[in-house]
């Protein structure tokens, strides 16, 4: 792989550690700092000329800083002459801007493709997006992963019978559906109704819960105002055990500090597209690490091989 340079902001360099360990090079030189005034000093420390280059950063908390550092980081690559440059964005911060749904409120998620496209990136590596759509909104190649493949051994392992798949709302359809068929299990959808950005009501369950184990699945879990509403609706009709599968830890403003009082809730799992080390000893919490998904399909982007025949 003499023609690969992998590099991190500073958003999550232990992923990028981690996807370099995989796939056996190492994390190229870059230096990402501040100027004294708080703007974005970067100075790549290597040769990049005709390199395939793949810059990992998740635009996670703090999401502005992190956008940016990727957004300059692939400016700074593509004075240098990079061959190829790829954004690796495990998670895709702003994703859930994807649409007009009241007037006069912007699209952000578009406006972000549109910089990462300005800004010089050649094609995109992301992780369950909010939304499947927000791929259209990209004019460049995009590979998009499902971390379902790794959260589904932890589940498998625990060969839980009744087992019924939640969706906390009808757009998480799709994912769950992808769970259930591949732990055999059946499906329910929560109607769930957004009250504010902070707190989600569940109206009604569509489907039997009553006395099953169930595994709730979701994209993210931010306050985690949707994930504790739908333990306490399913709790309520009668779910024998509840756990919850949510790929992306952004785990904003109280959710660490809901999640532990949530008795009901036997465990979380989550990825480790958003740096987590400082919640890993958290009661019911457990992190599964998509190092070795991401790693291996740089590999495959490297070596011009299908990505989607990761997912068979
Ligand atoms: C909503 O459509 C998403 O899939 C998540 O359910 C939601 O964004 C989680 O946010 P919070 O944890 O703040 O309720």
């Amino acid at each position: 792989m003499d023609k690969i340079a992998v590099f991190s902001g500073n958003a999550h360099p232990e992923l990028a550690k981690d996807i370099c360990k995989y796939l056996k090079v190492k994390l190229s030189d870059i230096f990402v700092g501040r100027f004294s005034e708080g703007e974005i000093r970067v100075k790549i420390n290597e040769n990049v000329r005709g390199k395939d280059v793949f810059v990992i950063q998740p635009t996670c908390p703090l999401v502005n800083d992190n956008l940016m550092e990727l957004l300059i980081m692939i400016d700074a690559l593509k004075r240098a002459s990079a061959y190829r440059i790829t954004a690796v964005i495990p998670y895709f911060g702003y994703a859930r801007q994807d649409r007009k749904d009241q007037p006069r409120v912007p699209i952000t998620a578009k406006l972000v493709a549109n910089l990462l496209t300005t800004a010089g990136a050649n094609r995109i590596l992301t992780m369950d997006l909010h939304a499947g759509q927000i791929q259209g909104f990209f004019d460049i190649p995009l590979d998009h992963l499902f971390a379902v493949g790794v959260l589904i051994d932890y589940f498998l392992k625990l060969n839980l019978k009744d087992l019924v798949v939640i969706s906390p709302d009808v757009g998480g359809i799709k994912m769950a559906r992808a769970y259930a068929k591949r732990l055999s299990a059946t499906l329910a959808i929560l109607d769930k109704r957004r009250i504010s950005p902070e707190k989600a009501e569940v109206m009604h369950i569509l489907g039997e819960v009553e006395g099953k184990n169930v595994i709730v699945v979701d994209d993210l879990i931010a306050t985690g105002g949707s994930l504790i509403e739908a333990v306490q609706t399913l709790k309520k009709a009668g779910a024998k055990s509840i756990r919850a599968a949510i790929t992306h830890g952004v785990l904003s403003g109280e959710a660490i500090g809901l999640i532990d009082k949530c008795e009901d809730l036997e465990e979380l799992l989550i990825t480790d597209s958003i740096p987590l080390s400082n919640h890993k000893k958290h009661l019911r919490l457990k992190v599964i690490s998509v190092a070795e998904l991401l790693g291996e399909a740089i590999k495959r982007i490297y070596n011009e091989e299908s990505v989607s025949s990761l997912f068979d």
